[in-house]
């Protein structure tokens, strides 16, 4: 179909079946040359629309500045730093082009799938900044040009049900709702889907009479945020209107999106409703695709990544995206401040060392509290959980963080496990939280930032940065 096509085109060549490749051990950073990057899983950059990357300019401004005006660029004001990072690295922003998304051909490909072909609603969850929002940005994307009509919605916290769906509804291009306005003037229907948030009162049956009487075209609705409705009268009407739409089987198809670990953190799971849902954990991307990020924005920016840049990159980002794209946008930053368009090794250290500045307000006293006294083992041991091999949603066992104590520690620690419970506690900083598992439990961090944190500031005192 249409949308299978499309997404072969952005996705050409990511169907690998090796296992997901991981960086080692932060031991000492290296500065060989690595051996020529794989071809690039990415379209070319001229496949983009216009005006999207902007050509660097030639010189840097006396003094802060804004660089671009509301209406865009200011030509007077070509700052050759921030209008060229702003498109090519985003730490701060959700991806919006298939172009620039990273990895993520395998999650795409079964969404779609789930979308075209079962008429499943979508769930996609995992840790913060792990780049749901950027997914689903790009399915949005991808149906939109296979002729879907699209609706994104971000929750809040204080939604009722019936604001929730007024909102969804109020974003509904009209010629969908022609028939349920049509039945609401006939006497047939109690709430009228122009007119929602003033006179009517959504329930999950009043939403099904709107959405299911949807006669042309397909509709995919994306309901960002989830994980901020905490109430479970809305989370349980909601299970019930996608349970009354798949009975139907209506022409929308749901997409939720949110923070969580498992699924059922997430929604109010029926047993009833679990064969109308496909759900997607984000995984953390493997180094290939963290190396293939550096490679597009380097390319939109009109910069050039060292070898030995990259490699630092991918093993400090530890295949998180956004840490990823947090490094090589300060790492540009500092090589463009200091006049390069070569992005070396030395301006991603100092990028680095910037961003522990810049966290120190954040997480420093969990950090003091994780590490204790002077203990040399605790330290250790701090820095191999940070660095650790995790499986692909980040969680970690005490055989894997002993493993990495072993290689960078001569002290040891005597039992990785109790250790590792501490830093669970408030007296540990309660950095870690614990998953009861078989045959050991698994651990991960509270926050993927702390982790991040964690690995620079040891690896700073360490002097390998
Ligand atoms: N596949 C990817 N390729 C390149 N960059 C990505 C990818 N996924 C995420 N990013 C980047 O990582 C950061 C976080 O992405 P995003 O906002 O989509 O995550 P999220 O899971 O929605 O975060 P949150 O939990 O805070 O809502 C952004 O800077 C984004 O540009
Ligand atoms: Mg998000």
């Amino acid at each position: 179909m249409f949308f299978s096509r499309l997404f072969k085109r952005f996705f050409p060549v990511d169907r690998r079946s090796s296992p997901r490749g991981e960086a080692g051990p932060v031991r000492s950073v290296r500065t060989e040359a690595a051996v020529a990057p794989p071809p690039s899983p990415f379209l070319p950059l001229s496949a983009l629309h216009d005006g999207m990357a902007p050509p660097p300019a030639a010189t840097a401004p006396a003094g802060p500045r804004f660089s671009r005006s509301v209406h865009g660029l200011l030509p007077a004001q070509q700052d050759r730093v921030r209008p060229v990072l702003h498109e090519g690295f985003t730490p701060t922003q959700p991806i919006r082009h298939a172009l620039f998304l990273a990895g993520r051909a395998r999650e795409l490909e079964r969404a779609i799938e789930a979308i075209e072909y079962q008429n499943a609603h979508l769930v996609i969850f995992g840790e913060r900044g792990r780049g749901k929002t950027s997914f689903a940005n790009v399915l949005v994307q991808l149906a939109a040009s296979a002729g879907y009509g699209v609706v994104q919605h971000a929750c809040h916290a204080e939604a009722s049900f019936d604001h929730l769906f007024s909102a969804i509804i109020g974003k509904v291009r009209s010629r969908y709702l022609r028939r349920a306005a049509e039945r609401f003037a006939a006497g047939d229907l109690t709430a009228d889907p122009s007119g929602l948030g003033q006179h009517s009162r959504l329930g999950a049956s009043e939403v099904t009479e709107i959405l299911g009487g949807i006669t042309t075209g397909r509709l995919l609705i994306v309901i960002d945020e989830f994980d901020r409705i905490r109430s479970e009268t809305i989370k349980n009407e909601f299970v019930e209107l996608l349970k009354n739409l798949s009975d139907l089987g209506a022409r929308v198809t749901f997409v939720v999106v949110g923070v969580a670990q498992t699924l059922t953190e997430l929604l109010a799971l029926h047993l009833s409703i679990q064969r109308n849902l496909v759900t997607i954990h984000l995984p953390l991307l493997d180094d290939r695709d963290i190396e293939a990020l550096i490679r597009r924005g380097a390319e939109t920016a009109g910069l050039e990544f060292l070898p030995e840049a990259s490699e630092l990159v991918v093993q400090f980002a530890k295949r998180s995206p956004h840490f990823a794209q947090l490094l090589c946008h300060h790492g540009a930053r500092t090589g463009m401040r200091r006049g390069s368009t070569r992005i070396e090794r030395r301006h991603i250290i100092e990028g680095l060392l910037t961003i522990v500045e810049e966290a120190k307000f954040v997480h420093d006293d969990a950090y003091r509290r994780a590490l204790g006294g002077d203990d040399v083992a605790t330290a250790d041991l701090l820095f191999a959980t940070a660095q650790c091999r995790t499986d692909d949603v980040g969680q970690f066992t005490a055989t894997s963080v002993a493993e990495v104590c072993r290689a960078i520690s001569t002290n040891g620690t005597a039992d990785p496990a109790a250790a590792l419970h501490r830093l669970t506690l408030p007296e540990g900083g309660g950095i870690l939280k614990c998953l009861p598992d078989i045959p050991e439990p698994r651990y991960s961090f509270i926050d993927p930032t702390l982790r991040f944190y964690v690995l620079l500031r040891q690896a700073s005192a360490r002097g390998l940065i």
